[in-house]
C-alpha cells in the first residue's frame, strides 16, 4: 500500500509520516527530500534561483518518477495536490490522507522555522495567519479529494494506523 499524506505546511506530514511507517514497516519517503537531493539544492534556494513556476513543475514530476516500493508513506509538499492534476495522480496511485488544521493552529506552528519556507518568509502575525486562510480556500477543493480526511490536532501516528487499518 502507498499511503500519500497531504495538507498545509505546518501539518505534520514529514513527522507523523516517519514515525507512521516506522509502526507499519513502510518505507518512509518526503518527496520535498528527493527533490532538494536531486537539484542539490534546498527549496528555499530552488525558488529564489529558478521561481516558483519551475518548482511546480519539478515536483510534478518527482511526484510520477519516484521509484516507490510496495509498502511506502509519503509525506508530500502542501502546494503539491493542488496543481498539474497530481492530486488525481495520487488518487489513481495509492491511498491518500488529508492532515486538517485550522489556519490559527497552522499559524501558531509556522511563525516558527519559515526560513526554510519560501512562501512564508515575509509574514508575520495577522498577515500570516490572513495568508494560510487564502490558501487554503484556494487548496481546500483538492485536499478535499483525499481518501481519507483526519482532524490533525493532537494527531498520533497509532491513530493514522488504526484508520488505515479501518479501510482495509
Ligand atoms: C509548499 C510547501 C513546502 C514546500 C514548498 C512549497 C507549499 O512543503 O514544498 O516550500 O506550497 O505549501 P511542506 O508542506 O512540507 O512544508
Amino acid at each position: 500500500m502507498k499511503v500519500f499524506l497531504i495538507g498545509f505546511m505546518g501539518s505534520g506530514k514529514t513527522t507523523l509520516g516517519r514515525k507512521l511507517a516506522a509502526r507499519m514497516n513502510y518505507e518512509f519517503i518526503d518527496l520535498d527530500h528527493v527533490l532538494e537531493k536531486q537539484v542539490e539544492l534546498s527549496i528555499a534556494e530552488y525558488f529564489t534561483l529558478f521561481g516558483e513556476p519551475s518548482f511546480r513543475k519539478l515536483e510534478a514530476e518527482v511526484l510520477r518518477k519516484t521509484p516507490y516500493p510496495e509498502n511506502a508513506v509519503i509525506s508530500t509538499g502542501g502546494g503539491l495536490p493542488c496543481h498539474s492534476d497530481n492530486m488525481e495522480w495520487i488518487k489513481a496511485n495509492g491511498t491518500s490522507i488529508y492532515i486538517k488544521l485550522s489556519p490559527k493552529t497552522l499559524a501558531d506552528r509556522l511563525e516558527a522555522g519559515k526560513e526554510e519556507r519560501p512562501l512564508l518568509q515575509d509574514k508575520h502575525g495577522d498577515a500570516l495567519i490572513t495568508f494560510i486562510e487564502n490558501k487554503l480556500n484556494e487548496r481546500e477543493a483538492f485536499y478535499s479529494q483525499a481518501n481519507i480526511i483526519v482532524d490533525g490536532l493532537s494527531l498520533t501516528a497509532e491513530r493514522l494506523q488504526d484508520i488505515l487499518s479501518a479501510v482495509r
